[in-house]
């Protein structure tokens, strides 16, 4: 095979995405590198607007690069990538089908017969805790609730790699850490591999085997990588407080602020409002 890492996952070899506009091209991402090994969990973290998203659409296939290859198991990818479930920061609910309806989606799609979908639609409603929601429609849940019905749709298709986009942004502190640990339960020992994007570094450290940096945009790369050599299982609750875990975080938010702070000075060239830069931290 080529001259990359064979034994990766998913690998991005010097990837560019370039946006056509009507006020020209806009390159996002530049001649990026990232292979990740099976079964690891890298978060990637980076300003706003910097290309986290558009790194990850690259990965599922919903985008080409504009130059450059996504591999997934060695193989370049083409189209959709089929091993990959995808966690969008919106979750994707079907409004007028119920929790089991819309977590057998999937399965309707890819043409599983009737009983088997509902059945093991059923069996992920219970693995998720939402037993006795199984009937309720979107509506009619909290919003923990709807991302535990997101987290049964893309898991319910048994993917090789999970791709999420600030899964749990959207949520309060406290069910945000509650879907974490959750979300560290169902990954190990499952052997999947994730891409894992945050704005929130403290989230990044605390589930990751590895922090990606990104740099600000235009044409982002990677800045850094980070190890994060924490024992597991990792219990979130208790983990930020370990002296091991702030001086990782210090190690990679004194660089993260170097890019939240280009970002920004960018943004608001001639324009006034110093110090409104919001800490992540
Ligand atoms: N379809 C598009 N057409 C034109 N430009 C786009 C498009 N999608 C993204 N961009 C631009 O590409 C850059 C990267 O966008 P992207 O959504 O990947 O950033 P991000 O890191 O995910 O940001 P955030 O943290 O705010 O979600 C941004 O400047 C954005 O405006
Ligand atoms: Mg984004």
């Amino acid at each position: 095979m080529g001259d990359g890492d064979d034994g990766a996952a998913m690998e991005l070899r010097g990837v560019t995405m370039t946006y056509q506009g009507a006020e020209g091209d806009y390159t996002a991402v530049r001649e990026v590198d990232l292979a990740v090994a099976p079964g690891r969990f890298v978060s990637v973290v980076g300003p706003t607007g910097c290309g986290k998203s558009t790194v990850l659409n690259a990965v599922a296939g919903l985008r080409e690069p504009s130059a450059g290859q996504v591999l997934i198991g060695g193989e370049p990818l083409q189209g959709l990538n089929r091993r990959a479930g995808y966690m969008f920061q919106q979750d994707a609910l079907l409004p007028w089908k119920t929790v089991v309806q819309n977590v057998a989606f999937g399965l309707e799609l890819s043409g599983v017969d009737k009983a088997e979908r509902l059945e093991r639609a059923r069996e992920w409603v219970h693995r998720v805790g939402l037993a006795g929601f199984e009937n309720a429609y979107p509506h009619q849940l909290s919003g923990g609730m709807r991302k535990r019905t997101a987290v049964a749709q893309t898991w319910i298709g048994d993917p090789d790699i999970l791709l999420m986009d600030e899964p749990f942004g959207a949520l309060d502190v406290q069910t945000r850490q509650v879907m974490e640990n959750e979300l560290l339960s169902l990954w190990t020992d499952s052997g999947k591999t994730v891409l894992f994007v945050t704005h929130d570094l403290e989230e990044a450290v605390s589930l990751s085997d590895e922090v990606v940096l990104l740099s600000a945009g235009p044409g982002s790369r990677i800045v850094g990588r980070y190890p994060v050599e924490l024992p597991r299982p990792r219990d979130l609750l208790d983990i930020r407080t370990t002296p091991r875990f702030t001086e990782l975080y210090g190690a990679i938010w004194a660089d993260l602020r170097n890019e939240v702070m280009r970002t920004y000075e960018r943004a608001s060239h001639g324009t006034a409002g110093a110090g409104a830069v919001q800490d992540a931290g």
